[in-house]
């Protein structure tokens, strides 16, 4: 069994560790911004094509004591790097992390690439090329507390470009957040499923996703894994197809976003084209203030402006109020989520959450407000 690293948002490491337990994964242990498991490469493809919350997943090649440029160089040098790469095919070193003598990222990942390339001289006469932006084998290298550990990385683009999305909006939700919260509002397809302010469509297409038991990997041009040496394209497809013949025909309650900003509803629209979900999704272009609850029951999620993207305007906290007067009056019965990133915006809602979750989306700290409303 290999040892794999799933990378995932600040804050979303029990979640990924569950979500990784789900696919099959073995000694699943969350970790700092992800989750370490272990398992075969049917695992590996299965997840990169599975899971919805990751970023990449790494595959891990070894670990050793480094505390400047030369052990670095040194134990780069250990691993016998023709397994995973020709000198004809091309490769990107990606570092993170610091020590006290290893500081720079940027340094820190051309050392790395000095001392696999001058390998290959030794061995062919001849040496990969760097290629940042579509690699044939992206290493990643992180420094921490001295010590270097080297992995693989079997994504390529962030698993959180579904693929899905030609067109976003103003201050999109990245996928995989939008995957996430959803998990953890424990909202279950059978009950219906409202974005008020959906913009391009995030949260209702991620919702039905999984209620449909749709693979985000689908949507991918490819993997990272698929350039590798000991790439298995049969294994691939073979998984693909059970991917497919898993899927769902029908949702077992509405799914419905709607949005004040027309291009925004367009937008909506032409991703869930592009996943295949448009005529089992509902857009609609309507103002907060004509809202009514589409059912006696469902869960209603929104993410509303919160100033550090879209506008920072004072009427904002006249919108925030707009939107708990509108829950409380309007979605008796109703559980809402509500993801903002300021708080004293947050208080103008006027309604008492029962449970806060703290999650990052991308680097600004934000929370995830339930709203029970009866
Ligand atoms: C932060 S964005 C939501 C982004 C969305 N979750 C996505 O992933 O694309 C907030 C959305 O609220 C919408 N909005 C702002 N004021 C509104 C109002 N009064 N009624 C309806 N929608 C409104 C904006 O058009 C914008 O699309």
């Amino acid at each position: 069994m290999k040892q794999y690293f799933a990378t995932v948002a600040r804050g979303l490491e029990t979640l990924v560790a569950q979500e990784l337990e789900q696919l099959g994964a073995h000694e699943v242990e969350p970790g700092f911004c992800g989750a370490s498991f272990k398992g075969d490469r049917t695992l590996l493809y299965r997840v990169n094509l599975w899971a919805r919350l990751p970023f990449r997943i790494l595959v891990k090649l070894q670990e050793f004591p480094c505390l400047d440029t030369q052990d670095l160089y040194n134990g780069i040098q250990t691993i016998d790097w023709s397994e995973y790469l020709n000198p004809d095919s091309t490769l990107a070193v990606n570092a993170t992390g610091k020590s006290d003598r290893l500081n720079h990222t940027h340094f820190t990942a051309l050392q790395v690439k000095k001392a696999i390339v001058e390998q290959q001289q030794e061995q062919f006469g001849d040496r990969s090329n760097v290629e940042t932006q579509d690699p044939d084998l992206r290493i990643n290298v992180h420094i921490d507390r001295d010590v270097c550990t080297v992995s693989l990385d079997s994504s390529g683009n962030s698993l959180h470009r579904r693929g899905y999305r030609p067109v976003m909006g103003a201050a999109p939700l990245k996928e995989s957040l939008a995957a996430a919260l959803i998990q953890l509002s424990s909202w279950q397809p059978e009950q219906m499923f409202y974005d008020p302010l959906c913009g391009s469509g995030t949260l209702p297409l991620e919702a039905s996703l999984k209620a449909l038991n749709i693979a985000p990997g689908l949507f991918r041009e490819r993997f990272g894994f698929e350039t590798w040496l000991d790439f298995d394209l049969t294994l691939l497809e073979e998984l693909i197809e059970a991917a497919k013949n898993s899927q769902k025909d029908a949702l077992p309650a509405p799914i419905w976003g709607s949005d004040k900003d027309e291009k925004a509803i367009e937008n909506a629209i032409a991703n869930a084209t592009s996943c295949g979900v448009l005529d089992r999704v509902w857009f609609s272009q309507m103002d907060l203030s004509e809202v009514v609850a589409p059912a006696d029951s469902g869960v209603l999620f929104c993410n509303p402006p919160y100033g550090e993207r879209l506008g920072r305007d004072s009427d904002l906290g006249a919108f925030y109020k707009l939107l708990g007067d509108v829950l409380k009056q309007r979605f008796k019965g109703w559980t809402a989520f509500v993801l903002s990133g300021n708080k004293e915006l947050a208080l103008c809602i006027g309604l008492k959450s029962s449970q806060r979750t703290a999650v990052f989306n991308g680097t600004l700290p934000c929370q995830l407000m339930k709203y029970d409303l009866y």
